[in-house]
């Protein structure tokens, strides 16, 4: 139902609606902000039930003749309060986007935080700098399984069942019918030689397994890389002259050598190699044991039998092996005494192989 029309006179209703501008223009300039003009937008000029047209709607008892100069007011007081309501707007979206940006804002020329990052395990890379040597030799880098038989880890190597050097390998067996946790990576001599023909120049590094008790020189768990050539009138001097040529590249060109008498099954005649103490500089001291001398790997002029199990004629071919603990290698580069750190995973320890 409509709302009867109210009765007024010219004057009143002049006067009434600059009251409403004079009411307005100081409330659109204190609205604190954007949602508030809205609010007073709608109060003022809202077409339904905004101030303005309420006023309005006195018009129609006024007399003809007034009615346009009522009109001309009316239009004043809308421009008014209009103008005031997009100066005010506009003075608030600015006030607004200038608080945003100042909220928002990023230093550009702020120093970016470091972004950790992961290091190489000191034995991977002790790996990849033996590697990157015997490279240059000419090896080829395989890899063998980590699970091998009886067969593969010693009776293809030469050392049968209940030979007595088998004392020489502590071994963890993963079931009665002979699989075995490798407790060296000599079976890979076997498993390059039944794939590639001569010449062979390989290097196979990886994981090893023995039955050990543990203390800061021995650890079940340990890496090995196994070196192997084979060549027609390959000779002991190959094998000593690429050796010397290694420890020279690994410890420095001043480091001293010295070739040993040692046993080992598959190799014969077998060595051990030592390199001049690189703590006391062959003094002697506790590191070395007071000879002045330090084992890094055994190795030797691999056994015809082993040869022939590998598919190779030993009347046509020869090689030579050689076989070094990483850990070892790794302890003396970096000064290292104690060999469980390379498995206790403390960051202390790893992050300093930047
Ligand atoms: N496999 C031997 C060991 O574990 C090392 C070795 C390798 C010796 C090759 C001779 C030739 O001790």
């Amino acid at each position: 139902m409509e709302a009867p029309l109210p009765t007024v006179d010219l004057a009143t209703l002049t006067s009434q609606l600059r009251a409403l501008r004079d009411e307005a223009l100081p409330r659109i300039a204190a609205a604190p902000n954007l949602a508030a003009l809205d609010d007073l937008d709608l109060h003022y000029l809202g077409r339904k039930g905004g101030a303005l047209s309420g006023l309005m709607r006195g018009i129609g008892s006024l007399p003809v003749e007034d009615r346009p100069r009522v009109g001309l007011v009316v239009n004043d007081v809308r421009e008014a309060v209009e103008s005031a309501l997009a100066g005010a707007r506009a003075g608030a979206g600015a006030a607004a986007l200038a608080a945003r940006l100042a909220a928002e804002a990023v230093d550009v020329t702020a120093p970016a935080r470091a972004i950790p990052r992961g290091t190489l395990h000191p034995i991977v890379e002790t790996i990849e700098r033996i590697s990157q040597i015997f490279g240059q030799f000419g090896f080829v880098t395989y890899e063998g399984p980590e699970v091998e038989t009886d067969l593969t880890n010693f009776q293809m190597l030469n050392i049968p069942p209940d030979h007595p050097a088998r004392d020489l390998w502590d071994t963890m067996y993963v079931d009665l019918e002979g699989a075995l946790l490798r407790t060296h990576t000599s079976p890979g001599q076997i498993r390059v030689m039944q794939a590639e023909r001569p010449p062979i120049r390989a290097l196979l590094p990886g994981r090893c397994f023995r039955y050990e008790a543990i203390d800061a020189s021995h650890a079940s768990e340990f890496f090995q890389v196994e070196g192997l050539m084979v060549d027609e009138g390959t000779n002991l001097a190959d094998l000593k002259g690429q050796l010397v040529e290694f420890a020279h590249a690994m410890f420095g060109e001043g480091t001293t050598t010295r070739f040993r008498p040692g046993y080992y099954p598959f190799t014969e005649p077998s060595v051990a190699f030592d390199i001049g103490c690189l703590v006391c500089g062959g003094s002697g001291c506790p590191a070395c044991g007071r000879t002045g001398w330090m084992t890094i790997l055994g190795a030797g002029m691999v056994h015809p039998v082993v040869l022939r199990h590998g598919g190779i004629d030993p009347e046509r071919y020869q090689g030579f092996a050689f076989g070094m603990g990483v850990e070892r290698i790794a302890m003396l580069r970096h000064g290292i005494t104690d060999i469980r750190v390379f498995l206790d995973n403390d960051l202390r320890f790893l992050e300093q192989f930047r």
